[in-house]
């Protein structure tokens, strides 16, 4: 047999299947990476953008402006265990989502990622005409060369609070807020602070289930209840070939340090580093759990932005007294500093959505 033709024979056998090899080795570690188990790593490049070139930072996330004095907190990066992240690109952001909406709903932690998103969108691609407006609870933040809208819909609890003669219900069968959740081509929801409000911080006075009203129930109870509620108008609503949908994991609070087995602190105040590590000694808190169950009963694709694991490590990324609290003397440990690690959220969001 001729010598060179062999080869040749072998070289086309063999070229396609290296191919399928090489092909099939990267769907596999796409495909195994868990983008949400890893490690936080000290990166000079960090942080995603200076606080001075995003106008749009409030008061309660702008940690430099209100005087915090270290920075080490700035420069770290997630590592996930099996794969590198993408760098956030707003330019591929803007062209993948040219004339789209993207939309957080939830309480005051998605008002931290929304802003966080927006403030490393606009620093990402340089000046841009931008339109901030509000119509009702809904806040919307265009991108005008780009048409690209960026919205908040602050709603606490995902179900409704309706008035009604004998007070305020807490109605944990009712959506009426999803009215405004249409026409969405990205939804990241959020809910969970405010499930544990009492006192004058709690914004209604009965719960509401069927036709069955109480003065107050099992918070843990409550919240699942409205989750399934949530999960069914996702089913009932929700165009998979349109729209995709989030669920931003359980944003953890530092108020006692026996959690990170430093029980001397009190609170996340003068916490400048994150735990070592992969493990956070005080475990996943059980809302999660909860939040976890009801995922998994939804038909229509919703993802979980996992981000409960890796902030649990940030003790050091609160406010504390560099929030509101510079003002009142108060502490915010349940807030993130921007820039921060609400970035770091948004940076896989971002790698979730242009795999
Ligand atoms: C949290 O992350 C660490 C490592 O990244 C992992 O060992 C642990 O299993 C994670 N916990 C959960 C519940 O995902
Ligand atoms: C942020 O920008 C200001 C100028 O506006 C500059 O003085 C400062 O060094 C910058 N900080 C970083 C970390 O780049
Ligand atoms: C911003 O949008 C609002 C609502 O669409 C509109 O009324 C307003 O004129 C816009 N502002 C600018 C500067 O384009
Ligand atoms: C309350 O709801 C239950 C179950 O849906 C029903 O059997 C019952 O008749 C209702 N009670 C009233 C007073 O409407
Ligand atoms: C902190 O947590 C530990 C362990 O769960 C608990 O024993 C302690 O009472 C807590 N401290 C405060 C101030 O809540």
């Amino acid at each position: 047999m001729n010598f060179v033709w062999a080869h040749g024979k072998l070289a086309m056998l063999l070229i396609p299947l290296l191919l399928l090899l090489v092909l099939e080795l990267h769907q596999a570690n796409a495909g195994s990476c868990n983008f949400f188990q890893g490690s936080w790593v000290p990166d000079s490049s960090y942080p995603l953008y200076n606080y001075t070139a995003c106008p749009f930072i409030q008061k309660e996330f702008n940690c430099l402006k209100n005087g915090r004095p270290d920075q080490m907190y700035l420069k770290y990066r997630w590592q996930p265990l099996d794969c590198q992240l993408a760098r956030f690109d707003g330019r591929e952001f803007m062209q993948k989502f040219k004339g789209k909406s993207v939309m957080f709903v939830g309480d005051s932690l998605s008002l931290n990622q929304w802003q966080s998103l927006i403030c490393m969108l606009y620093t990402s691609v340089g000046r841009t005409k931008y339109n901030e407006t509000r119509v009702g609870d809904v806040s919307i933040f265009t991108f005008m060369d780009f048409g690209v809208k960026i919205m908040l819909d602050r709603n606490v609890y995902l179900v409704d609070v309706v008035m009604e003669k004998t007070g305020r219900i807490l109605n944990l069968d009712s959506i009426e807020g999803g009215k405004l959740w249409k026409g969405l081509d990205v939804i990241i929801f959020n809910t969970w602070h405010w499930w544990n409000r009492r006192g004058e911080g709690q914004p209604w006075d009965y719960i509401r289930v069927g036709n069955q009203t109480f003065k107050d129930m099992d918070r843990m109870v409550a919240f699942e209840m409205a989750l399934n509620t949530w999960a069914k108008w996702v089913d009932d609503n929700i165009d998979p070939a349109k729209t995709t949908v989030f669920f931003q994991g359980i944003s953890p609070s530092h108020y006692n340090g026996t959690d990170w087995n430093e029980p001397t602190a009190k609170s996340c105040v003068r916490q400048k580093e994150p735990v070592v590590g992969s493990r956070y000694p005080a475990g996943l808190p059980p809302a999660l759990t909860v939040l976890k169950r009801v995922l998994n009963t939804i038909k229509k694709p919703v993802k979980l932005l996992d981000i409960t694991n890796l902030s649990l490590l940030r003790k050091d990324g609160h406010p504390s007294i560099y929030g509101l609290g510079a003002a009142t003397g108060g502490m915010d440990c349940s807030h993130w500093c921007l820039p921060g690690v609400p970035d770091t959220w948004n940076l896989l969001l971002y790698n979730l959505l242009i795999l």
